[in-house]
């Protein structure tokens, strides 16, 4: 165990270096429905419940992401609200924690697909519209672009197939199907916070024209969805009805929506917020938003991104105040004499946003908790110019101020920094900030 000037750290990094990633829940039931870069595993949730002096009731996630932490609680008989602002994880999240599948109705819309797909339309391009993302799709004039006209042609099918389910309980179902195969038969891979364009020389590039992109899918289905539908039908055939948490997970910005819990009812959060990394989820996640229809045009995009919590420079957030945190304010200080070769001149907005919402969020939590109330709350450190800004300590400071007591931050992984940052900082701090309403 170290100490540190004020917060006891404690070395969880055996216990949490594996359980911190989604990596585990790959091979989750449900949980492997999309492969969801940011969001941790099940075993962290697991662990927490194992180790709370109490049984909670009420939970609350206020980043749903893939819906981890509401899932496996839902499993475990827990109540949990969480919000998502996204609509594509918000629809990942709730497809997820639904239990009502039954595996004819399944293997009613799955039949429907594979008859579709066995005779696909001359002109699906023309009855399927392609989004109007400017390089989605190859096309004269063009460099690069997302899709080659083949593949997309592939996935004009199957939107079309899907769309002929009348159920949209299943239609659901099988767009995250969908979702779970864009980026793989896409010409860009996840590279941190943008989307890169894979080398066509590299074995991470493959071709895949119409039908493979239709057998993707179908195989998709079958080794993925189907088991667990099965699962799913089993586990309520022995246990009884489940719980589930999707009502409660709901579509919007958690600085709106917090205010609609009752206060004084939550007895437990488990969350992750996004990083101060200026990783705009908009960004890494567009083809999924963009192809399954949940923006259409570039103002709707706009309009999301204005929604989400301040960890990015895409939207412009106007001059800021600083709270009022020495560790803070002297990181700005540091910072604003690199202000001349800032990559992005709204930088120091961004990480001052970044706190105020943090402010704000411990602010209602603090209304919102049950007295003497446990939050897990696991976030990261970043650097910019070779300066760190010590993420743990600025967020442990602001929730002390809204009447939390810091019982520990928990070291659970050290990332590495990227490349212009290595030399000045050798690695940044993931945590767990263990805290409770006072
Ligand atoms: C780190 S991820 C959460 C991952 C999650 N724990 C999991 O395991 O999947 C943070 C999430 O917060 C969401 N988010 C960003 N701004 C938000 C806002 N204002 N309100 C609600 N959710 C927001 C992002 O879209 C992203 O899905």
């Amino acid at each position: 165990m170290n100490e540190s000037s004020d917060y006891k750290y404690s070395d969880y990094t055996q216990t949490y270096n594996s359980i911190m990633k989604f990596n585990k829940n790959k091979v989750i039931p449900i949980h492997q429905w999309y492969p969801f870069v940011e969001g941790y595993s099940r075993e962290f949730i697991q662990s927490i419940i194992e180790e709370l002096p109490y049984k909670p009731t009420h939970c609350l996630d206020p980043f749903s992401g893939s819906g981890t932490t509401a899932v496996e609680l839902q499993y475990l008989g827990i109540i949990c609200t969480s919000f998502e602002v996204n609509p594509f994880m918000h629809n990942l999240s709730v497809t997820k924690m639904r239990t009502d599948y039954t595996l004819k109705s399944f293997q009613k819309s799955y039949n429907i697909i594979k008859s579709s797909l066995e005779q696909p339309l001359d002109n699906i391009d023309s009855i399927v519209p392609i989004p109007e993302y400017k390089s989605i799709v190859e096309k004269k004039g063009l460099k690069k672009w997302i899709f080659n006209k083949d593949t997309m042609n592939g996935i004009l099918d199957i939107k079309y197939a899907i769309s002929k389910i009348r159920d949209k309980k299943y239609r659901n179902l099988f767009n995250i199907a969908l979702a779970s195969i864009l980026l793989e038969v896409s010409n860009v891979y996840r590279n941190g916070k943008c989307l890169s364009y894979k080398h066509r020389t590299k074995n991470n590039y493959k071709e895949y024209n119409r039908t493979a992109v239709h057998d993707l899918y179908i195989s998709r289905i079958n080794n993925v969805f189907l088991p667990d539908i099965k699962n799913i039908e089993k586990y309520k055939a022995i246990n009884g009805k489940i719980k589930s948490n999707y009502k409660y997970c709901i579509l919007g910005d958690f600085r709106e929506k917090i205010q609609e819990i009752e206060d004084d009812s939550i007895d437990l959060v488990i969350t992750s917020p996004p990083y101060l990394n200026s990783r705009d989820y908009t960004d890494t996640y567009m083809i999924e938003l963009w192809m399954l229809d949940y923006i259409s045009s570039y103002d709707e995009l706009k309009k999301l991104r204005k929604n989400t919590f301040r960890s990015h420079v895409q939207v412009k957030w106007g001059n800021l105040e600083t709270l009022d945190i020495e560790e803070l304010k002297d990181c700005i200080n540091k910072l604003s004499k690199f202000k001349d070769i800032f990559w992005n001149k709204d930088l120091l907005e961004m990480i001052k946003g970044y706190f105020l919402d943090m402010d704000f969020l411990f602010f209602n939590l603090s209304k919102k908790m049950k007295k003497d109330s446990l939050i897990y709350f696991n976030v990261a450190n970043s650097a910019y110019y070779g300066i760190e800004i010590k993420v743990d300590k600025i967020v442990a400071k602001i929730a002390e101020n809204n009447g939390f007591k810091i019982h520990e931050i928990r070291e659970a992984r050290k990332i590495k920094p990227s490349s212009q940052q290595k030399e000045y900082i050798p690695y940044l701090l993931e945590v767990v900030i263990v805290m409770s309403k006072m």
